[in-house]
């Protein structure tokens, strides 16, 4: 697949070329992937006979793929830009770029998790109302699942050379999570508000897994698609209380 984008102008590359096309627009990124799955058309043999409904679907195909690979290149330029930090020294061979896109990643996944966490506790120790205890229990189980990950994602920025930003207050100063509604008091108002929270942290995490596998840490993506697979468990019971 990826031959096939070195057709047209370098507009497209592979990953280990890449970098230095960070600054492409998002109107530029798609006129280059038009470009380029229109390229198949073009170096087709005059005798090939393609049905033209089978070639417009190969061009759409080269065309979403190129636009994803260009989303995905684009968050890692934004990623780099926003939380450049100094690495610490390591024989790990992953490049310098590649680790300080993952600590930065799971820098943000670190933080909201550990503001989900605090959250879920928060639902545990002040909920009332007639489900009380299922709820009780429901949320001390899901603050489990939530803070189970933690410790494996602070060890991962260190293995990579980079600092755990792992204090109460640091994860309230870079956590994406919205504030939790301290005013209710529960009812379904808990696991509404939970659902939606975890949801926003799932969203996240998903992109994170493709923009770390993308930037060449296959390693990061594996550990981040396990906190994915675990967010999503834990929306499902968050959302399974408030259906008839
Ligand atoms: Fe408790």
């Amino acid at each position: 697949m990826q031959n096939l984008f070195l057709r047209d102008d370098s507009a497209l590359t592979p990953l280990a070329t890449a970098e230095s096309r960070h600054d492409l627009t998002t109107a530029e990124s798609r006129r280059s992937c038009w470009r380029n799955s229109r390229a198949p058309l073009v170096s087709a043999s005059p005798r090939q006979k393609t049905p033209t409904k089978n070639v417009s679907r190969i061009g759409l195909s080269l065309f979403r793929t190129c636009l994803k690979r260009q989303f995905a290149m684009s968050k890692i330029s934004e990623t780099k830009t926003q939380k450049k930090t100094a690495l610490l020294p390591t024989l790990n061979d992953l490049s310098a770029a590649t680790r300080e896109v993952s600590i930065a990643l799971l820098n943000q996944a670190l933080a909201d998790l550990s503001d989900l966490h605090s959250q879920a506790k928060q639902a545990h120790w002040n909920v009332t109302g007639q489900a009380f205890f299922s709820q009780h229990k429901l949320f001390d189980d899901l603050a489990d699942a939530l803070f189970e990950p933690l410790d494996d994602i602070a060890e991962r920025i260190v293995q990579l050379g980079g600092i755990a930003n792992g204090t109460v207050r640091q994860a309230a100063a870079s956590s994406k999570i919205p504030e939790f509604p301290t005013a209710d008091k529960g009812g379904l108002s808990y696991v509404t508000a939970l659902a939606e929270h975890v949801a926003v942290a799932a969203k996240s995490v998903r992109a994170a897994i493709d923009t770390s596998g993308a930037a060449g840490d296959a390693d990061t993506a594996d550990l981040l698609t396990g906190v994915s697979r675990s967010l999503d468990k834990t929306l499902w019971f968050l959302e399974a209380h408030t259906r008839p």
